[in-house]
Parts: C-alpha cells; structure tokens; sequence
C-alpha cells in the first residue's frame, strides 16, 4: 500500500479518487483537516475498505512512524501543505510550522522506517514530494520557461518553506540515500478547489453576485493545468521517476489572470442565457510581492516519462465552470462551514 498526506485538500482528493479508479493497491490518507481539508470531496468512496483516513499532522512523529510500522508502505506521497500565498502573507508561521518542520518531521520518521526495510524494499522504496513552480521566483515576459536546473528564488512566505521542503527532501537523497523524487508544478485547477483560490472564487463570486477581484493590473501570467493531468503525472513519477530527480510539470497554458476570469464570465454566461457577470470585475489593490509570470517547461517529464496533459485549458475550463455549476451545495457547505461536520457525520460510529 502507499501513503498520501493531505489527500482531503484539493489535489490530494482527486488524487485519492483517481488511484482508486486506476488501481486496487489501498491508500493511506493521512491529513490534519486544516479549514483546506474536506472529507466530502471523498464522500463518494466513504465505503470503499481500499481507502483508509487518519486524521493527523505529517509533524506527528509517534503518529507517522506507528502508521509507517503497521502498513509497511512501499511510497509516500508527501501533498500536506498551507498552500494559500494570500494566507502566509497575512499570517506566515502555519506555513513555517507544516511545510518546513512537518517535512522535516515526516522526513525524519521515514528515515528510521526506511533504515530498517530490507535491501529489496528499501531500494524499491519511493517518498514522492510534491511542490510548485513557485519556488522558481517570477520570470520577465519574454525569459525562457522554468527549468529543473533554475535557481531557486522564492519571493513569498509559501514558495519560500516550500522551498524550503524541497531542500530537505533533496539533503536526505544525498545525505541518507533515501529514494526521492520531487515534482514542481504550475497553478492546478479543477474539481475540489478550496474557493480561495482564483478560479473557485471568480465562478462562486459570480454565481453569488459578488464582485470579481482582480488584484492588479491583472496582466500577471499562470501556466493552468487541470488536476487530474497533475494526478497523472504523479502516478507516472512514481512509478518510473528515477530517484533524486526533480520533474517539472505544467500544462503549457500561459494565461493572464484577467483572461481567466473574463473566460469564466462568458462560460457562465453561455450556461446561464441571459445572464451577465463580465460587469461584476473588479481591480483592486495588487498583492504585495506578487510575482509576474510562471511557466513551465515540461519537457523533461515528456521525454524522459512520456507524460504530457490530456486536457488544453479550453476544456479543462468547461469541465471546471460545469462542475461547480453542478456541486452548489459543495460551494454552500464551505461557505457556511458545514463541510466541517462532515467528519462527525460519516465517521461517528466506525471503527
Ligand atoms: P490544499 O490547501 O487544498 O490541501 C492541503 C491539504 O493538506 C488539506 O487537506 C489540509 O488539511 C492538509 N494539511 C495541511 N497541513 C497539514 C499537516 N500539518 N498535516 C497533515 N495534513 C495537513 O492544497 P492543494 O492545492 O491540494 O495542494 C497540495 C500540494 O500540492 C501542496 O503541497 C501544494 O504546495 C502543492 N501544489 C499545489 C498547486 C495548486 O495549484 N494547488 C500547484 C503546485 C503544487
Ligand atoms: P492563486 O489562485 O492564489 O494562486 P497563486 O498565487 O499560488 O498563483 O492566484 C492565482 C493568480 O490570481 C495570482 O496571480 C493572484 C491572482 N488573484 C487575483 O487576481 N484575485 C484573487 O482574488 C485571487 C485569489 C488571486
């Protein structure tokens, strides 16, 4: 069996309901439950004995190394994260405790458990990272996308501990042997997407009616890629990523954010005749060190692992806008909080 932590986050769910529809190896969900974390996004296999969820921090030594002991995992996914750029400006230290000192306690757990597998399974072995393009710094319009050998240079408090945690990752491969391999991948979107983030907000701002905050000039540029292409591509270094290497993973969507949010206005408007949400855009102030443009170069994880998206960002989007269209109670549930209950609900009574 393998291990995911912060399989109730966004990427994290999708990741746990697309394993289990490609595969019957059981996984492991460990996660805290941060406000990012919804066990409704997995209510769809809430009876599925394949899927087992411990609520817990990737901090929590004695936690990690129990489950670590009792299950013999042959990898772990390692998702866990304050993942929110706004938020660590706003309040840095939940960002500090998770992503750099739970890494590292994690990391810390998996070194005693490797050490005494023997030969065979510590070879075959895998502690899969997973971080962002972010950690790269901000790049000028015309400079060449990022590579695997670009310098790191993160400019908020979120790329720099995950930053931070890829340097980790990378000392305990060299320092330890311990078989790792790190993704970086540019800004997901999908299905399950905490509505903090661009494109949940824009389509759950719009369909309450409320303005449509651009921050800036909104000329600032992301590279999309829908999250089960992210999923993909996991699966994929997992399985045949060479260990102590980093893959790039991107979708080859550069896109200003203005772009995005006039493209969910028209598809709104397409799905609603009649209705009108481009008026409702708002610029206001932009985000102190906001970083102008990433892209991805994703050549390597091509060429190397044969992987590439499946979805271009014109069908991503529709899938996206038609999903939250179709789940108005997920949105619901997070804005009055309930989503928080679920875990009571689902889970009272059971073993
Ligand atoms: P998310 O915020 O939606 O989910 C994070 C999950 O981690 C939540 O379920 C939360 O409860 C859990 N968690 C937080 N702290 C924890 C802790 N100490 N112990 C255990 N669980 C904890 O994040 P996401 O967007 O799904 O991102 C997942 C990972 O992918 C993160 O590592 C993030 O840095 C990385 N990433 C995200 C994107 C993106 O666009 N969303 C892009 C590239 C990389
Ligand atoms: P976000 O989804 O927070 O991802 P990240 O900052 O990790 O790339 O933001 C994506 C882009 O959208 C980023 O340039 C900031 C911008 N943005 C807005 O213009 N308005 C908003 O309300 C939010 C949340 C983001």
């Amino acid at each position: 069996m393998i291990i995911i932590t912060g399989g109730a986050g966004f990427i994290g769910s999708n990741f746990v309901l697309d394993w289990l529809a490609q595969s019957d190896e059981p996984i492991i969900n460990l996660d805290k439950l941060t406000y990012a974390g919804n066990l409704q996004n997995l209510s769809s296999i809430s009876e599925d004995s394949r899927h087992i969820f411990v609520q817990g921090d990737i901090g929590d030594t004695q936690l990690i190394s129990r489950l670590l002991n009792e299950h013999q995992p042959r990898a772990i996914i390692n998702m866990a994260a304050e993942s929110h750029v706004d938020r660590s400006i706003h309040g840095p230290e939940d960002f500090i405790q998770t992503n750099i000192l739970g890494t590292f306690r994690l990391l810390e757990s998996v070194r005693s458990y490797w050490f005494g597998l023997e030969s065979g399974s510590r070879a075959n072995f895998r502690f899969l990272h997973v971080s962002t393009d972010e950690v790269y710094g901000t790049l000028e319009k015309n400079d060449p996308a990022f590579t695997e050998t670009h310098g790191y240079q993160p400019n908020s408090p979120y790329s720099a501990s995950k930053a931070s945690s890829d340097h980790l990752v990378r000392a305990y491969f060299h320092t330890y042997g311990i078989p790792v391999l790190t993704t970086n991948c540019s800004n997901n979107y999908g299905p399950f997407q905490f509505p903090e983030k661009l494109i949940p907000l824009m389509i759950a701002n719009a369909l309450a009616g409320k303005s449509l905050p651009v921050y800036g000039d909104g000329l600032q540029i992301r590279d999309w890629l829908y999250v089960t292409d992210h999923c993909r591509a996991i699966r994929r270094v997992l399985e045949a990523g060479i260990p102590g290497e980093t893959y790039n993973i991107g979708g080859w969507n550069e896109k200003a954010n203005i772009e995005i949010v006039q493209t969910i206005c028209a598809l709104l408007e397409e799905y609603r005749p009649g209705s009108n949400f481009q008026h409702l855009i708002t610029y206001v102030k932009d985000r102190p060190g906001h970083d102008r443009r990433y892209a991805i170069n994703a050549q390597k994880i091509e060429r190397e692992l044969n992987w590439k998206p499946a979805e271009t960002f014109d069908t991503g989007i529709r899938k996206t806008v038609a999903w939250y269209l179709n789940h108005p109670q997920w949105i619901a549930d997070i804005q009055t909080g309930a989503y928080r209950t679920w875990l009571e609900k689902n889970y009272h009574g059971r073993q």
